[in-house]
């Protein structure tokens, strides 16, 4: 899709003193949305609205809905995550009545401790908590001080994470002692809260919140990387040095790469740290980890173990990559970038049209052209339905990760993919996976997860996570919406998918910068040319790929 591109030109053409200003738009300026689009956003509100009011009826005040016991559960602390997470949804969906109950509800959070005797992920607490507040703050036209004043409360708990000297935060505390738990962290859980932090301290006027954050990317950039720019998942916080040399854009790493171009496009830094290293990571994907599927020729990014092989294995969560090579590509002004990301979103798509059910898996695997070693990923070799499954559709479900946990990042990558090419066929997706949720999802009224994305009679998860409303049906409900709507041009959208205001890009975003330096990695050879003979068990997994969003490894 090249659209933006051909404007660009055409401009050029007849102002060519200008052209330079036109490279930091990400929207695409001639978008038209189908006259589908205001029945299929009616869908997405009376989902939220449906599954919220369920969650307001059986579990009002705790962290998420349990929709098939039609309980609750406490998995996130107690503090009401659901109500916080949704706040910015509601703000945009235009849902006053329930925002204003949710700000009432909010100002009365205590962050002094935990209501559940658990620890506290610096990390999950960023990203709902401290993100969901700041954003409702901003979308609600910057009047209700209480959102930022709790904000400020859970920031100083867990600013106890960075111990002594440490660059790097622990990833979990007791809040009732302000002491971390002493453990191996990961680069998506230390790297994923420069956005939140550096807003905290814009809005609180102390800049101490954006020091911890910045200190701990620079860290991990600082750092010699197994293959050039794409750093390791695991890191140590007591020591600030990667642990292992496992790469992958999936969970444990996923949102510290999404960050490194968020993060210089919120705040306008000019130092170029941060955006050359995202080069970095993305050419160095381009060149190592890019594989396509003998059948379909899909294109994925593979995984590279501590062994230095490559694995060819997908998830759900790194699904969030085309969206995220689309936003920096456009604000790089790369077309390159455009059109690799172009493909990874229709291989993710691909993951859900191919299933009964219109959904896709939490992990597959599919086979490469360009792997002598790497074809089979799993700790079993594809079965024969396995292998039936991938000559249709050119990716098979990974044996145990079937499920669906409503995650969002497909569906993130397709809104993406429609503000920035107008493609009518990503409103089709949409519109096909709001059908999925209706047909496959609902239960009493809510929605859950499902253990299996490809039978029509699955059995159902028993939670609505806080991301369901904070992420898919925002998600969703934008990709509807007029998009002038919180254009990509104006903001920017953390992890969990909560908006901040952003200050215009300047013509010169991300210019000037060199490419961050390429340190003598581990030897890598990526073998090019036609697959040979298979040998299923020529590597097997030393660990599947992490279930939750930044879990620890
Ligand atoms: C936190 O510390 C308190 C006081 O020592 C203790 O009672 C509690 O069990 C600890 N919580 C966790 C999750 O370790
Ligand atoms: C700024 O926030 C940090 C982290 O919570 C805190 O230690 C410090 O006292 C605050 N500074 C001021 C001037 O309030
Ligand atoms: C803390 O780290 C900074 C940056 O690495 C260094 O300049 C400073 O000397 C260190 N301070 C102490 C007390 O170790
Ligand atoms: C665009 O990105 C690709 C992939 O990283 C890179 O090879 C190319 O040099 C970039 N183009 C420009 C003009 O920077
Ligand atoms: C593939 O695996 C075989 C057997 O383990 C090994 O001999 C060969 O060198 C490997 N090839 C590559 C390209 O890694
Ligand atoms: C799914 O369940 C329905 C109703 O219980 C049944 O009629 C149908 O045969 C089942 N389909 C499959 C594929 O199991």
């Amino acid at each position: 899709m090249s659209f933006r591109r051909a404007f660009v030109v055409a401009v050029a053409l007849s102002a060519s003193s200008l052209p330079t200003v036109l490279g930091a738009d990400v929207q695409n300026a001639h978008l038209k949305l189908p006259r589908t689009a205001r029945a299929n956003q009616a869908k997405v509100v009376k989902i939220f609205t449906d599954a919220y009011q369920t969650y307001r009826r059986v579990a009002f005040g705790h962290d998420d809905l349990q929709p098939v016991s039609l309980t609750f559960n406490d998995g996130r602390n107690g503090w009401g995550a659901t109500i916080v997470d949704s706040m910015s949804t509601m703000a945009i969906m235009g849902l006053d009545d329930l925002f204003n109950e949710a700000l009432a509800f909010s100002s009365k959070i205590d962050f002094s401790q935990s209501k559940v005797d658990e620890s506290v992920s610096v990390f999950e607490t960023t990203i709902r908590y401290l993100g969901g507040l700041l954003s409702a703050y901003q979308l609600s036209g910057s009047k209700h001080q209480v959102l930022v004043d709790k904000a400020k409360q859970v920031g100083d708990k867990m600013a106890f994470a960075w111990v002594g000297n440490n660059s790097i935060p622990f990833g979990e505390l007791n809040f009732t002692t302000n002491t971390p738990f002493i453990q191996t962290s990961n680069i998506a859980e230390a790297g994923t809260i420069t956005l939140e932090w550096s807003m905290l301290s814009k809005l609180t006027g102390n800049d101490t919140y954006r020091q911890l954050a910045e200190k701990s990317v620079r860290q991990i950039a600082s750092l010699t990387d197994p293959l050039p720019g794409l750093a390791a998942q695991g890191i140590d916080p007591s020591t600030g040095q990667f642990v292992g040399g496992y790469v992958t854009w999936g969970g444990g790493s996923d949102s510290y790469f999404e960050y490194l171009i968020k993060y210089p496009r919120l705040t306008l830094t000019d130092d170029p740290i941060f955006v050359s290293t995202w080069k970095a990571a993305v050419d160095s994907s381009i060149r190592s980890l890019a594989r396509r599927s003998t059948v379909g020729n899909h294109l994925y990014l593979a995984d590279f173990d501590d062994s230095g092989m490559i694995r060819n294995i997908g998830s759900h969560l790194e699904c969030f990559h085309g969206g995220n090579w689309l936003l920096g590509g456009q604000l790089l002004n790369n077309q390159t970038i455009v059109d690799f990301a172009l493909e990874l979103v229709d291989a993710c798509w691909n993951t859900y049209q191919s299933t009964a059910t219109g959904i896709g898996p939490e992990v597959f695997a599919y086979i490469s052209s360009n792997d002598l070693n790497g074809t089979f990923t799993g700790g079993d070799p594809p079965s024969v339905t396995d292998l039936a499954f991938y000559e249709q559709h050119g990716f098979y479900i990974f044996n145990g990760g079937s499920d669906y946990i409503l995650r969002p990042e497909v569906l993130e990558s397709n809104f993406y993919a429609w503000r920035v090419s107008g493609d009518v066929k990503y409103q089709q997706r949409a519109a096909q996976a709001i059908d999925s949720i209706n047909t496959f999802l609902a239960v009493n009224g809510a929605f859950a997860g499902i253990d299996d994305v490809n039978s029509i009679n699955s059995t159902k998860i028993d939670d609505t996570e806080s991301f369901f409303f904070a992420e898919v049906l925002k998600y969703l409900y934008l990709t509807f919406d007029d998009p002038n709507h919180i254009s990509l041009d104006h903001y920017v959208f953390n992890t969990e998918a909560h908006p901040f205001i952003a200050p215009p890009t300047p013509a010169s975003f991300g210019g000037g910068t060199t490419t961050k330096p390429s340190p003598p990695g581990r030897p890598f050879h990526a073998v090019p040319g036609p697959l040979p003979a298979v040998s299923p068990n020529s590597f097997l997994p030393k660990q599947i790929v992490p279930l939750v969003h930044g879990t620890p490894l």
